[in-house]
């Protein structure tokens, strides 16, 4: 299972590559709100932060816009992915991007058969949003389900990048999918890292050692 970071915060993108558990970034128009100055420029660091894919998403709704963004946006860096909302120009856009060799992240996917067309229009990757469909009084992860099941019948190569995850128990039920890629807010990714009886093992462990070493107090490892 692949990780990103759903976030433009370079200060949280850097946490986490530096703990090695990043393959890649997710942003979205209102994350890069949530960010102080020029959003070229946060783009520009994230993209260089990043070994592995960055998705930034175009803004326009029509073909010729959409194209045009992403031709520019794809001149941030060699790793970037257009995201294209799922919408039909979005998908006419996909297969042209296709075609001049950019890859591209169809957003806002809120049904298995919206991915069966996103891959079938050439997506490298499709996010849907399980959360959304939560909140939406919908199981999300079913979804989830569907698609990995369909995409393995007919050996589609597009990504399944679960996106609008809200807890950590979204994660387990993604891999236990086969998801290809979970997007996680820091505040996700934080909560799967911690655990109260790794603090406590710890904090006993340093204070058993404490006593070693006024037992002993030349040792040295
Ligand atoms: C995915 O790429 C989106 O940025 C994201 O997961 C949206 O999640 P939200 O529903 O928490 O906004």
């Amino acid at each position: 299972m692949k990780i990103f970071l759903d976030s433009a915060n370079i200060e949280s993108i850097k946490k986490y590559n530096d703990m090695g558990i990043l393959d890649g970034v997710t942003t979205n128009p209102t994350l890069l709100s949530k960010e102080k100055g020029d959003p070229r420029d946060v783009m520009n660091e994230i993209v260089r932060t990043i070994r592995g894919p960055v998705s930034l998403e175009v803004i326009g709704t029509d073909y010729e816009v959409m194209m045009d963004e992403a031709h520019k946006l794809k001149k941030y860096g060699q790793n970037v992915v257009v995201k294209v909302p799922m919408i039909p120009a979005g998908l006419r856009a996909v297969r042209s991007l296709k075609e001049d060799g950019i890859p591209t992240n169809v957003t806002l996917v809120f049904s298995s058969n919206q991915a069966i067309l996103a891959a079938k229009a050439g997506a490298a990757y499709i996010s849907p949003f399980i959360g959304r469909l939560d909140d939406n009084g919908q199981d999300g992860i079913n979804i989830i389900r569907e698609i990995g099941q369909i995409f393995s019948n007919y050996k589609f190569e597009t990504e399944i990048l679960v996106a609008s995850i809200r807890h950590p128990l979204h994660v387990i039920e993604a891999g236990k999918c086969g998801a290809d890629i979970v997007t996680l807010p820091p505040d996700i990714l934080h909560k799967m890292l911690m655990h109260p009886l790794t603090d406590v093992g710890l904090s006993n462990f340093i204070s058993d050692w404490k006593k070693v070493r006024d037992m002993n107090p030349d040792l040295v490892f």
